[in-house]
């Protein structure tokens, strides 16, 4: 491909992915409650925040699942077959991926995400410690079919979802995106899958209400978002982040709460809002093994193998491709 076929290649998957946040933006905004779908979290800002988070001393589920792949090494390595291309579903930091590349013989990496640039940057990282391992990007929104690289196609597949992003899905859209896995990694897959686990409370309010405020600033980055991208003018200040426990249905969700009757504007729309309304941003859900067990038999994949921490706050999955 010349230079001014791959920029304007460039060009136009921008103009694809500001017109989907767009339609979403003003859509989610028109409904009541207000909401804001939580994959637009991610531009550089937001990841940056993110990143922080997993840091935090009260979220717990980054440090939990990375202690769960290194203790249990010796188990998850002889289950992923010779050769294997490992697909990992979003592209954010390799700590995870590399607990699993010393322990078996991978044919190839395959890290997908909507963000060309975090999946050089993720492959470039892991080219230094691995100089020979094949590493195949794919830029695609996971949640939608895509195809594998052809180089890959013969080889037995392990996915890699790590994190508990799952428990971002709506658990019919976590069904979608399971089937959907199951699709693309054909059959006699393996797929390793975190998901948090239900727990107190107060551990789960805490974890998504940090005392350093990240979490807020991660929440707000939304709207900045808007502003930046949208021609949007959102009064920030005006907004606070609110963090709940939701038991009935097994999620934490993150709002935004307007302090004050205000209308903020994108793309020449407006936004009305009533004090005290709320932006519901994301929903973060919490499964039971069982649960989990279900959605996964559900969604044609045969539960292999568990492992979790001695709390129990976490829980990783080994998910077979079911016949
Ligand atoms: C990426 N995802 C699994 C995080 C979570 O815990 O739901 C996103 C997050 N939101 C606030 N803190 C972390």
């Amino acid at each position: 491909m010349n230079v001014h076929a791959a920029a304007s290649n460039l060009a136009q998957r921008f103009d694809e992915q500001t017109s989907a946040f767009a339609r979403d933006a003003i859509e989610g905004l028109s409904k009541l409650p207000k909401r804001l779908p939580p994959k637009y979290f991610y531009d550089a800002e937001g990841s940056a925040l993110f990143e922080q988070i997993t840091g935090l001393p009260e979220y717990y589920p980054t440090r939990t699942e990375l202690g769960i792949l290194r203790a249990r090494a010796a188990e998850i390595g002889p289950m992923i077959p010779q050769a294997a291309a490992i697909v990992e579903f979003g592209a954010g930091s390799t700590t995870k991926v590399r607990t699993l590349l010393p322990a078996a013989a991978i044919g190839a990496y395959v890290p997908v995400d909507i963000s060309g640039d975090f999946l050089n940057a993720q492959a470039r990282a892991l080219r230094q410690d691995f100089p020979k391992l094949a590493i195949y990007p794919v830029t695609a929104d996971f949640t939608a079919p895509f195809a594998l690289p052809e180089a890959v196609r013969m080889m037995p597949k392990v996915g890699f979802f790590p994190g508990s992003t799952i428990g971002n899905f709506e658990p019919f859209e976590a069904a979608g995106f399971l089937r959907s896995a199951r699709a693309i990694l054909g059959s006699g897959a393996l797929l390793l899958i975190g998901v948090d686990l239900e727990k107190d409370d107060r551990v789960l309010t805490a974890a998504y209400n940090d005392s350093a405020g990240i979490t807020a600033q991660f929440n707000l980055n939304v709207l900045a978002r808007i502003n930046r991208e949208l021609a949007g003018d959102f009064d920030l200040s005006g907004f606070v982040h609110r963090a709940i426990y939701n038991r009935e249905r097994h999620r934490i969700e993150m709002h935004l709460i307007s302090r004050k009757a205000q209308t903020a504007h994108l793309l020449g729309h407006h936004v009305v809002f009533r004090a005290g309304e709320t932006i519901h941003t994301e929903s973060s859900y919490k499964y039971s093994v069982e649960r989990f067990n279900t959605l996964a038999r559900g969604s044609g994949w045969a539960p292999r193998a568990l492992w979790t921490d001695a709390e129990a706050m976490f829980s990783l999955h080994a998910l077979a491709a079911a016949e």
